[in-house]
């Protein structure tokens, strides 16, 4: 019981240890993969929109160029510029101005003197050509566009209204760089210009700008169109800034009381980077109150020198949660595969077990003597260990049987041999008495009568009462229970004493005698007058069963293993037929004519070899011979 419950908890161990391994191992890989592709994948997503807000804000300034070009070519507005009539003008700005969302249009000469504005008609004359964007149109009759920072004074002289739009109070903010600013007056702008061409000469400037301090609409825009108003737990997943310098003047983060967070600057790291350096930064960065992947870019103006930052977040949360999400189903993989290869590896360690431990129940029940069988139901090692195992049980079952029935046998046998012997002894004392007395008669009458007409019926009667005493003998001799004398002797020196004996017998004259003796032969304890009766006996049988001459061999051998002597007395005679065989040891058989044998030699024999805790067996063949063999314990 305790060898199968280690064989299964060893196994199971065994394979658990294995998928845990496989489970921990593709766990962590698995992990780092997830983690490396998503965040990889944010990371060029931010970028990604960074490019995008950047190509976005470019458009906007490149449409807003285009329209001034269109105005450019107004047959009105050129006349009006060719005849000074500055009402005309006006009167066109205004109109176009709401359309195109401008916050400043103006109209110069060929000088760069300021003809018109639209926001004050009453400031004009000043001179506006060193301003970057007209004097590049001054220069190169071309038109051009893009951002730019424009003073108070000079929003001033578009309306007080505009002016104060663009102011901001700048906000403390932790870890952006010290500059000690509490206001920021100048304002962001989109820019552009374009030639007003008449007759192949330039005839004036039209120069407009959009203020982007506080203004939205570009970075609702924005992300609206990226994100499309995307939300996670009630944040924006996107959001957009524009820095004028390192101050946000438009974005739509929010800060913690939900206003927009106008004025709050970059941290000191991001401004050196982005702004200074002119690269672009890709992190995560702590806003305002939660975490975002964010991209920062340089803004640059027409000569290319950094006047703001663009930046775009996307909140880290959405690729927590495609993170988390991905690693909860990858887990939960990993976990149903390791259940299920537990449960394959319990079924697999139960299909070797199960039968193992049929077998040991039923090798049980063999220990008490049921010869049970098992059901052998699957054709693998452990269905051709099934089948063994019930060949064995038959075989075992078999031997059993053999052995129970050759030991009643014996019993029987013995007990019938104990029974006759006693009686037979019985008979044999009350004949021998007044056997010895016709004996003695008979012998004194058959002295005085010899040579007469009764001297040859007395020599019967003495001769045939000399038989009977003989076969009185011989039934005392079997039945005699007396002690055996025993003494150390060699079995090799007392077959030589009976053989030198024999040898002289009639029966001898035609049989070649053959020994073949154990020279290792060791002493043990035996009766040698009775040992060599024995011999005798069989010796004789051997020589009465070749009438016509024959081998007769005996055989001696030791074994140390297990410590036995065995005798083999064997002859090329007659043989038993199989009906004998099994009689051959009773008392009183024989096969031998009448007066010749008395059929208590075997018996004789039995009982001494018996006594001696010896086996006595016989083989024969009709026809070829019969050995009798004796096998002695050594001790
Ligand atoms: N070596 C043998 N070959 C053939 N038959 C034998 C042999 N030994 C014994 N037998 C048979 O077994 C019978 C019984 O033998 P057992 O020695 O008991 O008696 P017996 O030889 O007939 O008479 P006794 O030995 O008393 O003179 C024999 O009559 C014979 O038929
Ligand atoms: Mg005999």
């Amino acid at each position: 019981m305790k060898i199968r419950l280690l064989i299964r908890t060893k196994l199971i161990l065994s394979f658990l240890a294995v998928v845990l391994i496989i489970g921990v191992a593709s766990i962590s890989i698995g992990i780092k993969i997830i983690n490396d592709n998503v965040i990889g994948q944010a990371y060029d997503d931010v970028q990604m929109n960074l490019n995008t807000i950047k190509y976005f804000f470019n458009e906007r300034i490149h449409f807003k160029m285009r329209f001034l070009e269109y105005l450019s070519y107004l047959e009105t507005l050129r006349s009006a510029i060719v005849n000074n009539n500055r009402r005309t003008i006006s009167e066109k700005l205004r109109e176009v101005k709401r359309e195109v969302e401008f916050d400043i249009l103006t109209v110069m000469d060929a000088r760069g003197k300021v003809i018109v504005r639209s926001g004050d008609f009453n400031s004009f004359g000043d001179d506006r050509s060193l301003d970057k964007y007209v004097k590049h149109v001054l220069d190169t009759k071309k038109p051009c566009y893009g951002t730019d920072i424009i003073s108070r004074d000079e929003l001033l002289k578009e309306g007080r209204e505009l002016a104060d739009r663009a102011v901001i109070l700048v906000l403390e903010t932790p870890r952006a760089r010290k500059t000690g600013k509490k206001i920021e007056e100048r304002g962001l702008v989109l820019k552009a210009a374009a030639p007003v061409i008449h007759n192949g000469r330039l005839i004036g400037v039209i120069y407009g700008a959009k203020l982007i301090n506080n203004s939205f609409d570009l970075v609702d825009k924005f992300r609206n169109l990226v994100f499309k108003d995307e939300k996670i737990d009630g944040s924006d997943l996107g959001t957009a800034t524009i820095f004028l310098d390192d101050i946000r003047v438009s974005t739509n983060v929010r800060r913690q009381d939900g206003m927009r967070a106008v004025g709050t600057r970059v941290s000191e790291e991001v401004y050196r980077e982005v702004y200074e350096k002119g690269k672009t930064w890709l992190d995560k960065a702590f806003v305002v109150n939660k975490w975002y992947l964010s991209a920062y870019g340089p803004l640059l103006d027409i000569d290319n020198r950094a006047i703001g930052i663009l930046y775009v977040g996307i909140l880290e949360e959405k690729y927590s949660r495609i993170l988390r999400n991905t690693t909860l189903y990858y887990l939960i993989i990993i976990v149903v595969t390791s259940i299920m290869a537990i449960l394959v590896s319990v079924y697999i360690v139960n299909s070797v077990t199960r039968p193992a431990e049929k077998l040991i129940a039923a090798s049980r029940e063999i220990i008490h003597g049921n010869y049970q069988k098992i059901l052998v139901d699957t054709h693998d090692e452990m269905g051709y260990l099934g089948s063994v195992f019930n060949n064995m049980v038959d075989a075992i079952h078999e031997r059993d049987r053999q052995l129970k029935e050759r030991t009643e046998k014996q019993i029987v046998k013995s007990a019938k041999l104990a029974s006759l012997g006693r009686m037979a002894s019985g008979i044999a004392h009350e004949i021998n008495n007044p056997l010895t007395g016709i004996l003695t008669y008979s012998s004194l009458l058959l002295e005085d009568l010899q040579g007469t007409d009764y001297g040859e019926d007395l020599q019967i009667i003495v001769n045939e009462t000399l038989r009977c005493r003989k076969i009185v003998k011989g039934i005392l001799d079997f039945a005699r229970e007396t002690k055996l004398e025993k003494q150390p002797a060699n079995i090799n020196d007392v077959i030589m004493d009976s053989l030198s004996m024999l040898e002289k017998l009639a029966h001898f004259q035609n049989v070649q005698i053959l020994t073949d003796l154990d020279p290792e032969m060791p002493p043990i304890s035996l009766d040698v007058t009775q040992m060599r009766s024995v011999i005798n006996n069989l010796a004789i049988n051997g020589a009465d069963a070749m009438p016509r001459g024959g081998v007769l061999s005996i055989t001696t051998r030791y074994k140390k293993e297990p410590g036995t002597v065995t005798i083999e007395v064997s002859d090329t005679g007659v043989g038993i037929s199989e009906e004998n065989i099994g009689k051959v040891f009773d008392p009183f058989f024989t096969t031998k004519e009448i007066g010749k044998g008395t059929g208590l030699g075997l018996a004789v024999t039995f009982g001494i070899v018996n006594r001696h805790n010896g086996q006595l067996d016989i083989r024969s063949k009709l026809g070829e011979g019969t050995t009798f063999i004796i096998t002695l314990p050594e001790a």
